[in-house]
């Protein structure tokens, strides 16, 4: 049935017609074939043809008074000729071919080939959509009726499998390129906030660094290295009559002077500080003096002041000839001349 809905009716005609041209071509092939006994029935078909044919006939063509028939009557009796005719080419086809199927197989086939000769060419699109129908095989009504060229074709078990399907690549993502340096107003006052922000970190920075190396020199400060109170100068031979060694003067603060004082050659030290307000003289070798550079006070060689500002002498430290022979000052300890001080043996070495 799904196959003759599909069918258009285009296809059902040209499907009809293949289906008359089979019979009219097996129609010939027969009556070729049957020649003599389609002759032999032909009489039996012309008998039954007769009985119909003559039954109209054996009407009396009289009227109802039995007169001259009326013209109504006359159409009467045409319309039943013409009606008694069509049976008549009907029925005789029916019963005698039945009776001739009974007698003779192939005499039916005689009798069923003039019937369908005498059967009206019906050309209208119901009467040949019918035959189509009726000639048209019935489709599969279930899986189990299909042919098997209709059903799907099993795989082969053995088959190998097709190769995977290449993958294709995924698409690259596009790169976005790099946007260009605002120059806007927010990006200048972005680019403004950092720069003060980062110069104001860098200042705090700097700024604690140095509190904390403040505060690391105020824990820790630095201890002056002073030289020490006691120091050797040489032996007494580095220090020749009337001569004033200026060597210590730099590094010790200290004149070391061999000196005839009351009749008696002596070594000693004299203090660089002048006793006026504490600048430190400069020995004059040709003037055989020691002269403030401040204001003017003058000293002798062995450090009695004689001009100038200063108010009294210089003074001298201890020294003293060592363990080695060594001349040793010790800055611990000074002797002034106007007390009298000068006069312990502890201010000189005699030399
Ligand atoms: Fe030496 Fe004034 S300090 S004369």
């Amino acid at each position: 049935m799904a196959d003759r809905k599909k069918m258009s009716v285009a296809e059902i005609l040209a499907a009809a017609r293949a289906e008359k041209a089979e019979a009219a071509a097996g129609e010939a092939a027969t009556q070729a074939s049957d020649a003599a006994p389609a002759t032999e029935d032909a009489a039996p078909a012309t008998e039954v043809a007769k009985p119909a044919a003559a039954k109209p006939a054996a009407k009396p063509a009289v009227g109802k008074d039995g007169g001259r028939p009326s013209v109504a009557e006359i159409m009467k009796l045409a319309r039943q000729k013409s009606a008694g005719e069509a049976a008549a080419a009907e029925k005789p086809v029916v019963k005698p071919a039945a009776k001739a199927a009974a007698a003779k197989p192939a005499a039916a086939k005689a009798v069923e080939k003039p019937a369908a000769k005498m059967a009206p060419l019906q050309r209208d699109t119901a009467s040949i959509l019918a035959a189509a129908r009726s000639g048209s095989k019935p489709g599969p009504t279930s899986k189990a009726d299909a042919p098997a060229s209709a059903l799907p074709k099993p795989k082969p078990a053995g088959k190998a499998k097709a190769p995977p399907r290449p993958v294709p690549p995924k698409p690259t993502r596009p790169t976005v390129a790099a946007k260009p340096a605002t120059t806007d107003r927010r990006g200048f006052l972005s680019i403004a906030m950092g720069s003060f922000m980062a110069v104001g970190f860098t200042a705090l920075s700097v700024t604690g660094g140095l509190f904390s190396l403040g505060l690391a020199r105020f824990l820790f400060p630095n201890v002056l290295a002073e030289p020490p109170s006691r120091f050797k100068v040489g032996f007494k031979e580095a220090f020749p009559a009337g001569k004033v060694e200026t060597k210590f003067v730099a590094q010790y603060g200290v004149w070391v002077v061999n000196s005839e004082i009351g009749g008696e050659e002596q070594i000693y030290a004299l203090k660089t500080v002048c006793t006026h307000l504490g600048c430190t003289p400069n020995w004059l070798e040709a003037e055989q003096k020691f002269k403030c550079p401040c204001h003017g006070s003058g000293f002798y060689k062995d450090g009695v002041n004689f001009e100038g500002p200063a108010p009294r002498p210089l003074e001298r430290y201890a020294i003293q000839i060592s363990d080695d022979g060594q001349l040793e000052v010790d800055k611990s300890r000074t002797f002034q001349e106007e007390l009298g001080q000068w006069a312990d043996s502890a201010s000189f070495v005699t030399a």
